[in-house]
């Protein structure tokens, strides 16, 4: 039985076993006991209107009734085997029935873990090592993914930075880092070195910034150009956007998205979902020994994930959720400017209905530079009354949920005007 502890001694506790006390996530002073719908409560007892969830997975709320079941029911039949399971099958195919890139899907635990395997399928598909990514862009914890991804000294472009230490410099080599939503540059960055390119990885809105019109279309364009393959992290943005993810809201179709999140209803799975013939590099049998890329994971596909995945799907294709879930976001959006406006306060609402944060900015921000140079101080000190006041969320972002209530928003409103005054 778990002790009933304070944070507060929850987190002595964890400082001897945890480096940094924490799980490297969010502020390792805090401790959620539970949620339930969209709301969750810490190790105090104070309870919050959750508007983080988990980092995106739950958009359903917590411990929905019908994934709660469907988990139920698989649990006594076992937890993993390693081996395929039926449950993994009926995942991908409903996952390449939705993702408009998904001929087929790989699975892995983890988003991270799906964008590096996402970068290795497109070099070995093409032969070639160039990587573009775009500063201030997030594809989890691999070495290419840790260039540039949170700079504070800015470079000049395409040199990256990385932002870990223990990064090997050749892999720094291989990376050309562009700013998000500037056409030109990426048609000068691929004239000079196009057919070194294997792949562009971009998130289609970055962090919370959206892309600007025809952005995404323009990478579209040059990548058949090169012949590079043109990678979508949909790990947030898949099956929150809309349910075929960015692509189907955008209209524009990559050749590899990875998704992760949503698509495990709040267990471990994630994947890699793209066009069969670069898919073709996972199966050794069709592209033999030398172009095939070896991968395998423990809980691959794991069938409690499974299930949780086809359930949360389920019902997020039921009639008017998405209409719901961005109604939702929007009067979240409404209630911050009203407060904020209140107090002649300039700000910039950033992102999409389905996930958005207020930038303190005079101008809408395109790219990571834009959002660096924002009154970040501001920002900070106005999440802080956020939570202070029963607003759960993390520093960066707003997720609305589905499970979201007239109370929730009640609350959001008071927090909101008192944490306006507070920075006024
Ligand atoms: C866009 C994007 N890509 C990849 C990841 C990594 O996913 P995971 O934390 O499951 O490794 C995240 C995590 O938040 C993300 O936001």
């Amino acid at each position: 039985m778990q002790q009933i502890l304070s944070q507060a001694e929850w987190y002595e506790r964890a400082k001897s076993v945890l480096p940094g006390g924490g799980f490297g996530n969010f502020d390792p002073t805090m401790f959620i006991r539970e949620g339930h719908g969209s709301r969750v409560w810490d190790e105090d007892g104070t309870e919050y209107v959750d508007l983080l969830i988990g980092s995106g997975p739950m958009l359903l709320g917590h411990g929905h009734p019908e994934v709660l079941e469907a988990v139920a029911e698989q649990l006594p039949r076992g937890m993993t085997f390693f081996a395929n399971n039926a449950l993994g099958v009926e995942l991908a195919e409903e996952i390449c029935r939705a993702v408009p890139c998904a001929d087929q899907i790989r699975y892995v635990s983890s988003g991270g873990e799906a964008d590096m395997y996402a970068i290795r399928a497109a070099r070995a598909f093409t032969g070639r090592d160039k990587i573009v990514k775009f500063e201030g862009g997030y594809h989890g914890m691999s070495a290419e993914a840790q260039m540039s991804l949170a700079p504070s000294r800015m470079v000049n472009f395409p040199q990256a930075v990385p932002d870990s230490a223990g990064i090997p410099e050749g892999v720094r080599a291989e990376m050309l880092i562009a700013p998000f939503n500037d056409p030109d540059y990426i048609r000068s960055l691929l004239a000079e070195h196009g057919d070194q390119t294997a792949a562009i990885i971009v998130e289609p809105l970055q962090r919370i910034i959206p892309p600007a019109p025809g952005f995404l279309q323009l990478l579209r364009d040059e990548a058949d150009k090169y012949g590079i393959v043109l990678i979508f992290d949909e790990v947030v943005t898949g099956f929150r956007f809309a349910y075929g993810g960015a692509q189907e809201l955008y209209g524009v179709t990559p050749d590899i998205a990875t998704l992760g999140k949503i698509i495990g209803g709040g267990f471990p799975l994630a994947a890699i979902a793209g066009r069969a013939d670069i898919m073709a590099h996972f199966d050794k049998a069709a592209v033999g020994a030398d172009k095939w890329l070896m991968q395998l994971g423990t809980l691959s596909g794991n069938p409690v994930a499974a299930i949780a995945g086809l359930k949360t799907m389920e019902v997020l294709r039921r009639d008017g959720n998405y209409d719901t879930l961005r109604a939702y976001g929007q009067r979240l959006m409404d209630l911050a400017s009203a407060a904020l406006n209140k107090h002649d306060i300039a700000h910039q609402i950033v992102g999409d209905r389905t996930l958005f944060e207020i930038v303190f900015t005079d101008n809408q921000p395109q790219n990571y530079r834009d959002v660096f140079s924002s009154d970040m101080a501001k920002g900070a000190a106005f999440n802080k009354v956020l939570m202070q006041n029963g607003l759960f969320k993390s520093p960066g972002k707003t997720y609305p949920c589905l499970a979201l209530t007239e109370d929730d928003f009640a609350l959001a409103e008071a927090a909101y005007a008192k944490a306006a005054a507070a920075i006024a």
